[in-house]
């Protein structure tokens, strides 16, 4: 075993975090089965007590040693998407630390795609609690070095396994009502699960959902620091023509700059989702870094497979500027 992963393994045995590589965004985790462990990830992160954590394991047989009763749904999304970027609310096994599920009934379960981190918890051979490794409310990190930045000596190790592929958050779907219900939409869509299951799934923001306790879900989440507007293409030209008219600097991620300036940082975005996603919190990162005073973000397609973004996107720009 390499010797970063073995570290990795002493120190969760030993009840420190360690910063994780998955395909979606770095974690930071913690032995799920020890409320002293996971008690730390909530004092590194600055986030409420009752928001729960989802709790990594490396393979679907590992459900029943966390969940009970487990509907035939689950087995089936298990199988059609693990390892990958979908995470599962089902019925918690009365062991599972309240830590852990914030004090509900139900607990989050995911196989995360990255081989590194399959092979930290093969090793390791437990779940691990693991949130996005980032202060609460802030933007999700994407890179090791982006974890050790926001982090610093909050955590013991932070294991490199490069860039996240997919770059945004896991899809969550809650099973333990009955109906499936997305809780967040992720690169996992509404009609991928749709196709497995062969029923219809509700979706955030359905008059059905009754609100559960999402951290995700909160309308400021994932932001910058920097103030961050979204605007559609003609609005966003005229807020950037505004802007460096006025002689202030100004960040625009937008398929196409709205004009030329050296006032302007601007950040090509991609037409394609997944290249949109694996890119989108790095480049706020940068823009946030850049000291721009103003992030100016084009408003993507309405079409499904952006909802991900678009929902991340929409709490970006309602939680920037609020540090
Ligand atoms: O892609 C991901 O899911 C990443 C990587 C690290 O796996 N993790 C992640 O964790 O995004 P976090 O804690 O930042 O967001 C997980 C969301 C939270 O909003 C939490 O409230 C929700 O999942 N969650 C976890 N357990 C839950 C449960 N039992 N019921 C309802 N929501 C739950
Ligand atoms: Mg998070």
């Amino acid at each position: 075993m390499n010797a970063d992963l073995l570290q990795a393994v002493t120190l969760l045995k030993a009840g420190e975090l360690v910063g994780i590589p998955t395909e979606t965004v770095y974690g930071l985790a913690a032995d799920a089965s020890n409320p002293a462990a996971v008690a730390k990830i909530f004092a590194a992160k600055g986030r409420p007590a009752d928001h729960p954590l989802i709790v990594h394991v490396a393979g679907a047989d590992q459900l029943d040693v966390w969940a009970r009763e487990i509907p035939p749904t689950a087995r089936q999304l298990a199988t059609a998407f693990w390892p990958g970027p979908l995470t599962l609310i089902l019925k918690r096994q009365p062991g599972v630390p309240d830590a852990v599920t914030g004090g509900q009934d139900t607990v989050g379960l995911r196989v995360p795609d990255h081989p590194l981190t399959l092979d930290l918890l093969r090793a390791f051979g437990g779940g691990l609690a693991a949130p996005s490794a980032n202060r609460f409310g802030r933007i999700s990190p994407t890179t090791a070095t982006h974890v050790r930045n926001e982090l610093g000596e909050r955590v013991a190790l932070v294991l490199d396994g490069g860039p996240c592929q997919v770059g945004i958050e896991s899809t969550i779907v809650d099973l333990s009502r009955g109906h499936p219900v997305i809780l967040r939409p992720g690169a996992i869509t509404a009609e991928d699960i749709q196709r497995v299951l062969h029923q219809s799934v509700s979706s955030p923001g359905s008059p059905s959902v009754d609100g559960p306790r999402v951290s995700g879900s909160l309308a400021a989440h994932y932001a910058p620091v920097t103030p961050m507007q979204l605007l559609d293409t003609e609005a966003l030209r005229q807020a950037a023509g505004a802007r460096v008219g006025a002689g202030l600097p100004c960040g625009v991620f937008a398929r196409q700059a709205p004009l030329e300036s050296d006032l302007l940082t601007f950040v090509q975005a991609s037409a394609d989702p997944a290249t949109y996603a694996h890119d989108l919190y790095g480049v706020l990162r940068d823009l946030d870094a850049a000291k721009v005073g103003l992030i100016l973000v084009e408003a993507t397609p309405d079409s499904p497979e952006w909802l991900a973004i678009a929902d991340r996107l929409g709490r970006s720009a309602c939680g920037a500027g609020k540090d």
